[in-house]
């Protein structure tokens, strides 16, 4: 294809792109089916990519996100993102109320909107194209998240109509309990940490690297302050109602009201009928709809005096105690969960409450028969957070933690300090095993991904895995056919888990695979306890093969960095124990890697040779790909300066203290691109 004609059909292909995303997202009335759409969004980005001179800024092909940030650029605020001031009752909105009246005569006329809670976000357009988008940072200075903000579909990345040509424009970015649950059944089922809230979830995913997982995450963002030095209008309510016809999604519930009485009505029937928006809100934003009163009643040093927020408080409702029961974990630590008479509260019912280890029951008092408080805040799991006393019986007693463990009967014991009670029987107490027995096929560790949860349950129940070294073991025969079903429970349907000619190909190729994962990955997913990725991988350096980890005592340990003497201990108890030896030796047979080997990347040059490196501060590319290099390179990486050390590579922000030790003992300092000078 010609140039001329790329180019023509790169701007139509945007146009209609343009076109279809605006009716799906915005007015709901999508005209081409979602293969259509995907064919010409295909289209569109195979042009660009061999057109890259004709894509547009506003490119619809930039929602899918191709684009991978290393360090979020800092950028300060045009104008300070401040906060609002919080209050909490009817008095407290009177007195904000009365201060206002102060700047004007007449009744005030308030807006109402829904205070999302979500992360928030500036948003800078220039002549009529999204340029940049911010995160709120300290308020002074964000981070730029501009290319992660261009996959959100309803953050328009052209405008349409009568824009102004220079703005800003503040919102939420929200995540929608629709993408937060699929999100988080996705971590669960990856093995990884479940965000706590929506919240989270949103401000966690404006920050990851790469733009095209952001896309996935399916955010939302509500759009309520307009900026610019020269705004054309009187009223908020004026600039909201032209930010839509710009094509913004601007707050949808939103209320004019003349005096705090119409406010409070609103209020009240937003505390209730937020239950069943799809999204969360943490309370009513409330702004002076005039923009001289705005101006004449200015600013304090942290907030606006035109705007305040009402928060809801956490909805709280009194239920009765059932009893305690006590749940080992897969790390051995047993977790008192609470039983409740079922309770509607805050659009759920609960029926559980966590209550976290043996201090919190003890702090709350708790006794048979007791009636509780129970709240929900901004978490999903709900929490007791007192006693009515008045219905306690005098006659009722205190609960008591388990002294022993309620899987396998082993006395719990609890260290020095902690507040955890663990069993202790780590390689015969059921869960244990099978927490360890999923820790070692996870991705971070051998990655046997299609060996998912439910799939090591069936092996451990029919007991043709109890250790590590029996997935080894594992034969076509021996797995082929197996079946379990797992009954529904709460609100998890019923799960069949079954292994079918595919899936077991699947698994044994997996294994077989898992034979080449470098030594460090193997020795974490031994699971030793305190040794996490980031230590397997500084012993497994060190010492350079499992024999020689083996034998070594407290003092060989603690020379590596960031290694200490409790470290040094659990890696020594775990090899004191003969079941471990004896896995260890038919994992070796079974052909895991059980030393490091240099491969060709770790050889990159001698240039380095004996020569000692400290990092500091932040570079182009991430810390662990700088240490790599010196290591590729014949070099040592060493935490701290001291005498022995030959370079302090410093990067933008570094410490000034590392800088004054390293000027004091004479350590060479050298920047980015003269460490790249002398590896070239
Ligand atoms: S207006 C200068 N409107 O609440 C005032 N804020 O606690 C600008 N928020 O930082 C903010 N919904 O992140 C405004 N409808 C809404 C809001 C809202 C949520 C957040 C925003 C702000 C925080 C203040």
């Amino acid at each position: 294809m010609n140039s001329a004609i790329a180019k023509s059909r790169i701007h139509e292909l945007s146009a209609l792109l343009h076109t279809y995303n605006q009716e799906y997202y915005m007015l709901d009335t999508p005209s081409v089916s979602d293969f259509e759409f995907d064919m010409l969004l295909e289209e569109l980005i195979s042009l660009e990519k061999s057109h890259p001179e004709f894509m547009l800024p506003d490119s619809p092909s930039q929602r899918v996100g191709g684009t991978i940030t290393k360090n979020f650029p800092t950028v300060t605020h045009n104008y300070p993102m401040l906060s609002l001031g919080n209050t909490y009752s009817k008095e407290e909105l009177s007195e904000f109320d009365r201060r206002l009246k102060e700047f004007s005569q007449d009744e005030i006329e308030y807006v109402c909107e829904l205070k999302y809670d979500g992360a928030a976000i500036s948003l800078t357009y220039e002549n009529g194209i999204l340029t940049k988008g911010v995160t709120r940072g300290d308020g002074v200075r964000g981070d730029d998240v501009t290319a992660n903000v261009k996959t959100i579909h309803s953050i328009p990345l052209k405008l349409h109509g009568n824009f102004l040509n220079e703005f800003e424009i503040r919102g939420e970015i929200i995540m929608p309990h629709s993408s937060f649950e699929r999100l988080n059944n996705e971590r669960i089922a990856r093995g990884e940490e479940p965000f706590a809230n929506p919240r989270n979830a949103a401000s966690g995913s404006l920050k990851l690297q790469d733009a095209s997982m952001v896309a996935k995450r399916k955010l939302d963002c509500f759009l309520y302050f307009l900026l610019s030095d020269n705004l054309p209008f009187k009223t908020h309510s004026e600039s909201i109602i032209n930010t839509k016809k710009w094509g913004f999604k601007a707050p949808e519930q939103l209320k004019l009201c003349k005096g705090i009485e119409e406010v409070w009505e609103f209020i009240l029937q937003w505390d209730t009928a937020r239950h069943n928006l799809p999204y969360d809100i943490d309370g009513v934003v409330i702004k002076v709809n005039s923009y001289e009163i705005q101006k004449t009643a200015g600013f304090t040093a942290k907030s606006p005096r035109w705007a305040i927020a009402y928060k809801f408080k956490a909805e709280r409702v009194a239920t009765k105690l059932i009893n305690l029961s006590f749940q080992l974990g897969r790390t051995g630590i047993v977790t008192p969960v609470a039983n409740l008479e079922p309770v509607q509260l805050a659009g759920t019912v609960v029926k559980r409450a966590t209550l976290h280890n043996a201090d919190v029951i003890a702090s709350l008092d708790l006794h048979h028969n007791d009636t509780v408080f129970v709240e929900k805040g901004g978490e999903i799991i709900p929490k007791i957070v007192g006693v009515d006393l008045e219905k306690r019986d005098a006659l009722e007693v205190p609960y008591k933690f388990i002294e022993n463990c309620p899987e396998c009967g082993t006395k719990l014991n609890r260290k020095e300090g902690e507040s955890a009670f663990m069993c202790p029987n780590e390689n015969n107490c059921p869960p244990q095993i099978k927490g360890k027995l999923e820790h070692f096929i996870s991705r971070k560790a051998m990655n046997v991904d299609s060996l998912g949860e439910g799939k090591v349950e069936v092996l451990f129940d029919k007991k043709l895995v109890t250790n590590v070294a029996d997935f080894y073991n594992l034969t076509y025969e021996s797995l082929i056919g197996l079946e379990k079903i797992i009954p529904a429970l709460d609100e998890k349907p019923e799960r069949r888990i079954s292994f079918r000619e595919k899936t077991v190909e699947n698994i044994l190729k997996a294994l077989d695979e898992s034979k080449k994962i470098p030594f460090n990955r193997v020795l974490f997913a031994l699971g030793i306890k305190n040794v996490g990725e980031t230590i397997a991988s500084k012993i497994a350096r060190h010492f350079g093969n499992i024999d020689k980890i083996m034998q070594a005592q407290v003092f060989d340990f603690v020379e590596i960095e960031d290694v200490g003497e409790q470290i040094a201990y659990s890696v020594i108890d775990f090899f004191l124990d003969l079941n471990n030896i004896v896995i260890i030796n038919r994992l070796k047979s079974a052909g895991l890697q059980m030393e490091v080997v240099e491969n060709e990347s770790d050889k990159l040059s001698e240039n380095l040779l004996g020569k000692s490196f400290v990092v500091s501060g932040v570079f182009s590319i991430s810390r662990d790909e700088i240490k790599n290099m010196i290591t590729a390179h014949g070099g040592k990486f060493t935490g701290s300066v001291s005498s022995k050390t030959d370079y302090l590579l410093a990067g933008d922000n570094m410490g000034p203290e590392k800088r004054k030790k390293a000027e004091n003992l004479k350590v060479l300092i050298i920047s980015e691109d003269e460490f790249y000078e002398m590896i070239k």
